[in-house]
C-alpha cells in the first residue's frame, strides 16, 4: 500500500482552496470522464465565463454554489502514481471555524492559502494556530493568485519573509512556500514558465514527497476499549482501534484506570484471529484472566498515561453560547465520556498576535488556555505525547452539540498529589447510629414560590418523628459561605456546586438535609445529583407559576426588578429552566400551607422509610 498523507486546506473565503485542489486533481488526470463533461457544462454558467471553473469540481455541497462558500468539511480521497491521500477542504468564512478544526484533527499536514495579492490576513493567522493546536506539524503555504501580481518574485520574497516570522510565532517546525495560480495551474502539478526563479517542487510533487512517518512516533502500545464483546458465557473480549504500537499474544497489558494486568490470550481482527495487529486496526483482544474492564478504560504497553481528573488544556470555543467558567458539560476523550467542568480560563490567546488577554468568558471561534476538571479520574496523555489520548471535544448537556476541542497541556499537579483518604467511620456508620436513610431534599423553585417555607415546615415535621436534619436556606447561605457570590450565571453557578458539596458532606455526617435555593439551570441540578448521588437525591420542583410569586412578593423584590433595580432577577429577566423529571412537584398556588405539608410528607415517606 502507498503511504496515506491526509491533509487540508485553510484559506478564506475566495482565496482559491477549492479551485487548487480541483486543478490538482484534474491536471493529475485523475477525473472521470463523465465528470469533465459537466464541468465544462457547468463552466458555462459559472464564474469564468467558457473556461473550465476548477472550484466546481469540489462543491459537493449545493450550499457552497449558492453562496460562492464551502459550508462544510468535504473529504476526498485521491490516489497518484507515489502516493494516496485524503483531503479535507474546509470552509473559508469565519462562521465555519469548528469544520476547520474538525478537518484539522485529523490531518497530518495543511495547505494554508495565502491570496499573494492581499498577504497573510487575521484568517491566516486563525486558521495556522487552530491547525497547530490540533497537531499539524507540516505547514505548506501557498500563496496564491502569483498571476495577479504579476508572477513578482519580490512580492514572493516579501510574503516568505512575513510567513517565516509567523512560523516562528507559532513555532511552526516544518513549512515550505510555494508560489501558484490555481486558476492558471502554475507550480499546481507542473512547474510554472512564468515563474522560472522558483526552482523547487511543485504543490503536488511536494505532498508526495514530504515525510510525515517521524509524526507518528507515539510511544507503547494503546487500545482505549470501545465496547465489551460477551457473545456468550465463555467468551469475554475487548474490542476498539489500536491507536499506537503494536500488540502479540501473550504480551502482559496494564488495564487502566483499574491498573490491574493480564496477558494477551486471543488477538482477533476482522472476525479473524491472529497473534499480532498494530496501530490503526481495529482488534478483540481476550485476556488470560478476569480483570476490571468496561467502555472507556484503555488497555496499555510500555507507555505511561496519566489517570489524575485535572488537567490544564487549549481549547477551541466553538458554541455560539459564550464559555462560563464552573458549568458542567461532557467531556469526551478517547472512549471515556464524562462530566466536567472548566473550572478556570487562565486567558484568551489573541489569534492576530499570539497575546494572552484575561478573560472571564470566552466567545464562539476564540481559543483560550484554561483547567478542566472531570467529576471522576480519567486516562489520558498530553497532546504532544499522544495525540489521541490528548484530544478531546466538550459537549452541551442539554443541546448535545460540541460546544468545543481542545487539547490536554498536562494534569495538574494539584490533583495529582491529592490520594482520597479512607475512613474508618463511614456514613453508613454515622447513618445507623442516628437511625435514618440519609439523603438530600432539593426545593428548587422561582423566588417566592415557597421553597423556603416548605422546607422549614417540612424539616419542623421530620424532627418531630426524631430524624436529624439540616436546612441550606438561599439568602442565610449567600450571607454566609457565600458571600462573595453574586446572581451572574456563573456565580449561580458556584453557589449551586459548593451548596452540592456540603449537603453531600452532611449527608456523610448522617444527616437529612433540605436546600431551598432558585438552583435555576438544569445543568447544575443534574450536577448536584451527580455530588449528592442520584439515590440519595429528591428533586422536589415547587412550581407556583411567576404571576403568583410576583403577586406575592414577599421580599418586595418582583417590584424592584420590574422597575430595573436589579439585574438578572429570576423571571424576570434571567432565565428559570423547569425541572423535567423532578421526584416531586408541588404548586403552592393550588394548597393551604397545611395541605401542601401533608402532600410532601405523603409524597416522601418511600424515599425516607
Ligand atoms: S440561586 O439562583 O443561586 O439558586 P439563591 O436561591 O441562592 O439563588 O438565592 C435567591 C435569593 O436571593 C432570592 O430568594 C432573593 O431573596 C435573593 N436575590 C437577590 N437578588 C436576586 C436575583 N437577582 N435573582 C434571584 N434572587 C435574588
Amino acid at each position: 500500500m502507498k503511504e496515506l498523507l491526509k491533509f487540508i486546506t485553510c484559506g478564506s473565503v475566495d482565496d482559491g482552496k477549492s479551485t487548487l485542489i480541483g486543478h490538482m486533481l484534474y491536471d493529475a488526470k485523475l477525473l472521470f470522464a463523465d465528470q469533465q463533461q459537466s464541468l465544462i457544462m457547468d463552466s458555462k454558467v459559472g464564474s469564468r465565463g467558457g473556461e473550465i471553473d476548477y472550484s466546481l469540481l469540489l462543491d459537493g455541497l449545493m450550499a457552497e454554489r449558492e453562496q460562492g462558500i464551502t459550508i462544510d468539511v468535504a473529504y476526498r480521497y485521491f490516489t497518484t502514481e507515489h502516493r494516496s491521500f485524503i483531503v479535507a477542504d474546509t470552509p473559508g468564512h469565519e462562521e465555519y471555524t469548528r469544520n476547520m478544526a474538525v478537518g484539522a484533527s485529523f490531518a497530518d499536514l495543511a495547505v494554508i492559502l495565502i491570496d499573494a495579492s492581499k498577504g497573510i490576513l487575521v484568517q491566516t493567522r486563525r486558521h495556522a494556530r487552530i491547525c497547530a493546536m490540533m497537531g499539524i506539524r507540516h505547514f505548506v503555504f501557498a500563496l496564491n493568485k502569483m498571476d495577479l501580481v504579476g508572477y513578482d518574485q519580490h512580492r514572493f520574497e516579501e510574503l516568505s519573509r512575513d510567513i517565516r516570522v509567523l512560523a516562528a510565532e507559532l513555532d511552526l517546525q516544518n513549512i515550505k512556500v510555494i508560489p501558484v495560480s490555481a486558476t492558471e495551474g502554475d507550480n499546481v502539478t507542473t512547474r510554472s514558465p512564468n515563474m522560472p526563479w522558483y526552482k523547487d517542487e511543485t504543490l503536488l510533487e511536494w505532498l508526495e514527497q514530504v515525510d510525515v512517518s517521524a509524526d507518528q512516533d507515539e510511544e507503547g502500545f494503546v487500545l482505549p476499549v470501545q465496547r465489551v464483546c460477551r457473545p456468550d458465557r465463555t467468551f469475554r473480549g475487548f474490542a476498539g482501534q489500536i491507536e499506537s504500537g503494536e500488540v502479540h499474544t501473550g504480551d502482559t497489558l496494564t488495564v487502566l484506570p483499574s491498573q490491574e494486568t493480564a496477558s494477551v490470550q486471543r488477538l482477533f481482527h476482522m472476525d479473524e484471529e491472529t497473534d499480532c495487529a498494530s496501530a490503526g486496526m481495529p482488534v478483540t483482544i481476550c485476556l488470560d484472566r478476569e480483570v476490571d474492564v468496561s467502555r472507556g478504560s484503555v488497555l496499555v504497553q510500555g507507555t505511561d498515561l496519566q489517570m489524575t481528573g485535572m488537567f490544564s488544556a487549549t481549547i477551541l470555543w466553538m458554541d455560539d453560547e459564550k464559555l462560563v467558567e464552573g458549568k458542567s458539560y461532557f467531556l469526551k476523550l478517547g472512549t471515556q465520556k464524562v462530566p466536567a467542568t472548566v473550572m478556570k480560563i487562565d486567558y484568551r490567546i489573541d489569534v492576530n498576535t499570539g497575546d494572552h488577554v484575561p478573560a472571564k468568558d470566552i466567545r464562539k471561534n476564540e481559543i483560550a488556555r484554561c483547567e478542566i476538571a472531570a467529576s471522576r479520574a480519567i486516562v489520558f496523555d498530553a497532546f504532544e505525547k499522544h495525540r489521541t489520548m490528548g484530544e478531546f471535544i466538550l459537549i452541551d448537556r442539554i443541546t448535545n452539540m460540541t460546544s468545543a476541542c481542545g487539547t490536554v497541556l498536562h494534569p495538574l499537579r494539584r490533583s495529582e498529589n491529592l490520594t482520597w483518604q479512607e475512613l474508618d467511620i463511614t456514613r453508613e456508620i454515622r447513618a445507623a447510629g442516628l437511625n435514618q436513610k440519609p439523603k438530600t431534599l432539593w426545593f428548587t423553585g422561582l423566588s417566592g414560590a415557597g421553597k423556603s417555607t416548605l422546607a422549614n415546615a417540612i424539616e419542623k415535621n421530620l424532627t418531630l418523628q426524631g430524624k436529624h436534619t439540616m436546612l441550606l436556606d438561599g439568602d442565610n447561605i449567600r450571607m454566609g459561605i457565600n458571600n462573595n457570590l453574586g446572581f451572574t450565571e456563573r456565580d449561580r453557578i458556584e453557589n449551586i456546586r459548593r451548596v452540592s458539596e456540603v449537603a453531600k458532606l452532611l449527608n456523610d455526617a448522617g444527616l437529612i438535609t433540605l436546600t431551598a435555593f432558585i438552583s435555576p439551570y438544569r445543568a447544575d441540578r443534574r450536577r448536584a445529583r451527580e455530588i449528592i448521588g442520584t439515590d440519595d437525591f429528591i428533586e422536589i420542583y415547587v412550581s407556583t407559576p411567576l404571576e403568583e410569586c410576583e403577586k406575592r412578593d414577599v421580599k418586595g423584590l418582583y417590584k424592584k426588578a420590574r422597575s430595573g433595580d436589579i439585574p438578572n432577577f429570576t423571571g424576570i429577566n434571567s432565565p428559570y429552566e423547569a425541572p423535567e423529571n423532578p421526584e416531586i412537584t408541588i404548586d403552592t398556588s393550588k394548597y393551604s400551607l397545611e395541605e401542601a405539608v401533608d402532600l410532601l410528607l405523603k409524597e416522601l415517606e418511600p424515599y425516607l422509610a
